[in-house]
């Protein structure tokens, strides 16, 4: 992020903290809860985002040298992804030419071949046939015509994105905007390396999961005993233009900042910035690296989702905060810390999301009702709701008998 853009809103969350205010969408407004459970817009949503809309698999630490790959099973197609021989990133269906069956199943690795379990059929990291048993025997075949089917691909700022429908295009420029593709190039999302990953269940929809990303009005309640030990709650920049925004919290440690000059002014230090990928991706850069959060609808349930959260590390900043603290090495308290954050969601976001489901499945409640403090959860219902066609939700000055 450009330093003249952290100084700019370091000052607003200062001055938000000095006044006791907070970011103010203007009004209130209603979210119907059927759209945590209803079938027919789980089917639109899995259809037009899930499968027509190109996915953030990782990021370019996942691959770190030729050959290194990664397989995907959650958009409904078997993926299978590489860094190939010349070091770029390319994707394949992960389905053997021959009669189809999957060819590497490995979640990552590194290999120089890849080849089916089946009859040994093979495939270099570029998806090309490079070998069959008996030729000679199998019959005439060109194996230029027989490569693994590959799908459009595209690594931009240290994402990579794949489109799980063979036919599909990306179309990053609309996806990150203006905004992201600039803002993006300044993070060195590139240059990171993955240290953990946790995966978990929980019987919420995918939306319920990315709704407790979207505010810190809980986090003095719901996260008193933890986040709320390093984090102001209910205080919090907003942005958005079209489909996209970003948060910024607001860390107590933004203290330090009246104490120096604004040229040493970092929003690492100060907040934590939250990127919201349309529809279903949060990216949360911070002092030493990135959390990456992605929800994956299930195709069967509206009530159940599956969320990823990936930590990655700036490993020379981490060498540099251990330098300065005079440790020989800091990896395993970065690990711990990743691990405690995931826990966090898991233990105390998920399980609000999933009561939350509960009485959505109930229909006891048509609507719920979103704040002036809660933005983004105004701003990405109704980017999703504009996305399907559905009437968007209007801002109300207030609920009144
Ligand atoms: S199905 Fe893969 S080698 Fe036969
Ligand atoms: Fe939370």
């Amino acid at each position: 992020m450009r330093h003249a853009v952290q100084v700019e809103l370091i000052k607003t969350l200062l001055a938000h903290l000095d006044a006791g205010t907070n970011v103010d969408a203007g009004g209130l407004r209603l979210n119907e809860t059927a759209t945590y459970t209803d079938p027919a817009q789980a089917d639109r949503e899995w259809d037009e985002w899930f499968v027509g809309l190109p996915q953030l698999l990782g990021m370019s630490g996942d691959l770190p040298e030729n050959g290194s790959f990664l397989t995907n099973n959650e958009f409904g197609i078997p993926i299978l992804a590489t860094r190939d021989q010349s070091g770029n990133f390319r994707a394949f269906v992960n389905a053997c030419r021959h009669r189809g069956a999957i060819v590497e199943s490995e979640a990552r690795g590194t290999k120089r071949r890849f080849t089916c379990p089946f009859h040994s059929w093979s495939y270099d990291p570029g998806g090309a046939l490079v070998g069959l048993p008996k030729p000679e025997h199998f019959g005439e075949v060109d194996k230029e015509c027989l490569g693994l089917r590959e799908l459009a691909a595209e690594e931009r700022h240290g994402l990579l994105f794949v489109h799980p429908d063979p036919g599909g295009e990306i179309d990053l420029d609309w996806l990150l905007g203006d905004w992201f593709n600039d803002e993006f190039s300044t993070w060195g999302f590139d240059k990171l390396e993955r240290l953990t990953a946790d995966e978990y269940e929980t019987a919420c929809n995918w939306k319920l999961a990315m709704d407790t990303f979207g505010e810190t009005y809980h986090f003095t309640s719901l996260h008193a005993n933890t986040l709320a030990n390093n984090f102001h709650g209910n205080v919090q920049c907003y942005d958005e233009d079209g489909h996209l925004h970003r948060m910024i919290l607001c860390k107590k440690a933004i203290d330090e900042m009246r104490r120096l000059p604004e040229t040493e002014w970092d929003i690492t230090v100060a907040g934590l910035p939250v990127y919201w990928l349309f529809p279903n991706v949060i990216l949360m850069p911070f002092e030493v690296g990135v959390f990456l959060v992605r929800v994956i609808p299930d195709r069967n349930d509206p009530g159940r989702h599956v969320s990823k959260i990936d930590f990655y590390l700036h490993r020379d900043k981490l060498d540099q905060a251990a330098a300065d603290m005079g440790v020989a090495d800091l990896t395993e308290m970065a690990a711990n810390i990743a691990t405690n954050f995931s826990e966090i969601i898991r233990d105390e976001d998920y399980v609000m999301s999933s009561s939350q489901q509960t009485s959505a499945n109930g229909a006891a409640l048509d609507q719920i009702v979103f704040g002036s403090n809660e933005p983004a959860l105004h701003h990405y219902h109704n980017t999703y709701r504009r996305m399907l066609g559905l009437e968007v939700s209007p801002l109300i000055d207030s609920i009144k008998a």
